[in-house]
């Protein structure tokens, strides 16, 4: 979701010896209001961290430490895009690796755009930011316009809207159909896990 398309010409980051290490969520939201006064941005940030957890435990088996570090990186994945829209990516990468956080964490962070960041998502988690990142977008905009929100919308719907061009068209299909083609789920799939986990987070 960016006009702006900063390579991080570098495909490594944080320090192995700080894995495991992560910052609280009250923390995390605290960084979050220093460098994000758009609502609606902070808004899908929590989306993202909500699908991101939910994928994490139900999906993955994770525990609750490596489910904390799937939300982390679902929360503050485009924290630095309103301050810094030129180095977006960069500087909350940095901002990371100056507190320590966990290098997964980071790189999946660094890898939620390949096209743009020039990172390949490599983990479990890198792959599932990336699918999220557009599609919970989208299917946000898609509630926004239905006078029931997200009561009774259906995968066929939504459907619908990603083939219409014209609806929110800053979100990237291409994006979309590259981030699920690296997983084993199919589109159908995710769709009713965002809209069976989403409509919690406003
Ligand atoms: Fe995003």
């Amino acid at each position: 979701m960016s006009q702006h398309h900063l390579n991080l010409g570098r495909t490594e980051f944080g320090n192995s010896s700080h894995a495991g290490t992560l910052i609280s969520m009250e923390e995390a939201l605290l960084l979050l209001g220093e460098w994000v006064t758009n609502e609606k941005l902070q808004l899908h940030m929590k989306q993202v961290a909500a699908l991101m957890k939910a994928w994490a435990i139900e999906k993955e088996g994770a525990d609750p430490m490596t489910a904390r570090a799937w939300e982390l990186a679902g929360l503050l994945h485009d924290a630095d895009w309103e301050k810094y829209p030129e180095s977006h990516c960069k500087m909350i990468i940095e901002e990371l690796e100056r507190r320590h956080i966990d290098p997964a964490v980071i790189h999946c962070i660094a890898s939620h755009g390949p096209k743009y960041f020039g990172v390949e998502p490599e983990s479990k988690m890198d792959k599932m930011i990336y699918v999220f990142d557009e599609l919970s977008g989208l299917i946000h905009a898609s509630a926004l316009v239905r006078p029931t929100g997200y009561e009774g919308m259906d995968i066929k719907s939504v459907l619908k809207k990603m083939k219409s061009a014209s609806f929110a068209a800053q979100v990237n299909r291409e994006d979309i159909s590259d981030a699920i083609s690296r997983i084993d789920q199919s589109l159908e799939e995710i769709i009713r896990f965002i809209l069976d986990h989403q409509k919690q987070v406003y």
